[in-house]
């Protein structure tokens, strides 16, 4: 009998922590932005990449709520290089057909960062290919402190009973409630931490950790990770025995 092939499962969803630009840079002698520009070349071969694949949704944790700490400088470079870089790559984005969204306090963001992300959105609304989510000025704590305001003012309002809270109308409250789980969170670096990122969503996710640091991983290396990630066993809380019996009766 013939070997049955099977096509490789491309996760709906990859979420990805890029980190390790300053030591990157470090090991090159240079200071830490020369690393966040290198890794803009990172972000353009991993997000063209994975539309290449049929990925649907690729979401970066690109600024977190707690990078307003860092030194000043270096929050008005990466600001800076997130205005260049979502201006000049919209062109790209749209003969990608790649759609862009963004997820966090969005407000907090300086008034050039927040406008040209939103024309950057609105002229790549239509694109049907992949989202390119970008998590900036986000924090899972923060989201799902936000998501429960708002839905304590709608209990408040009247406009919802709280005896109708439930996971589904929670999720509808989170910046990501219009976006599936991610299947797949990928964390370079080395380093084997969630850090304060989709906390709420990536409740069954496989993760995977790669020692590269980010301006060094390219698309071979998402493609490495997914490759990976066909050798998991998604069982969302189920035994192997019924996951089995599952896949019997729909072949
Ligand atoms: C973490 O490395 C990386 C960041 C805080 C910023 C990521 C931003 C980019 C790659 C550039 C812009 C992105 C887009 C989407 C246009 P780190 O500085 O924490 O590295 P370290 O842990 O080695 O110090």
């Amino acid at each position: 009998m013939p070997e049955k092939t099977t096509k490789p499962n491309i996760p709906q969803h990859i979420a990805i922590i890029m980190d390790g630009n300053g030591r990157w840079a470090k090991q090159n002698g240079k200071a830490r932005v020369f690393g966040h520009k290198n890794g803009v070349k990172s972000v353009r071969s991993v997000t063209e990449g994975a539309a290449r694949a049929g990925v649907k949704f690729l979401t970066l944790y690109a600024f977190s709520t707690e990078n307003w700490n860092r030194p000043k400088a270096e929050v008005t470079a990466l600001m800076q290089l997130l205005v260049n870089t979502i201006s000049k790559e919209t062109k790209t984005l749209n003969k990608n057909n790649i759609r862009l969204k963004a997820i966090g306090d969005l407000q907090s963001l300086p008034g050039n960062c927040y406008s040209e992300l939103q024309a950057a959105m609105d002229k790549t609304a239509g694109n049907k290919g992949m989202t390119l989510v970008l998590a900036l000025s986000y924090s899972s704590r923060w989201e799902i402190v936000d998501a429960t305001k708002k839905l304590l003012n709608d209990v408040k309002q009247g406009r919802i009973n709280s005896e109708e809270v439930n996971e589904t109308l929670f999720n509808s409250y989170l910046c990501t409630h219009d976006i599936p789980d991610p299947d797949l969170l990928i964390r370079t670096s080395g380093e084997y931490r969630i850090s304060n990122f989709l906390l709420w969503q990536l409740a069954y996710s496989e993760l995977y950790f790669t020692p590269k640091l980010w301006p060094d991983f390219r698309e071979e290396d998402l493609l490495e990770a997914i490759d990976d990630y066909n050798k998991r066993e998604r069982r969302f809380g189920k035994t192997s025995e019924q996951l089995s019996e599952e896949q019997s009766a729909h072949e």
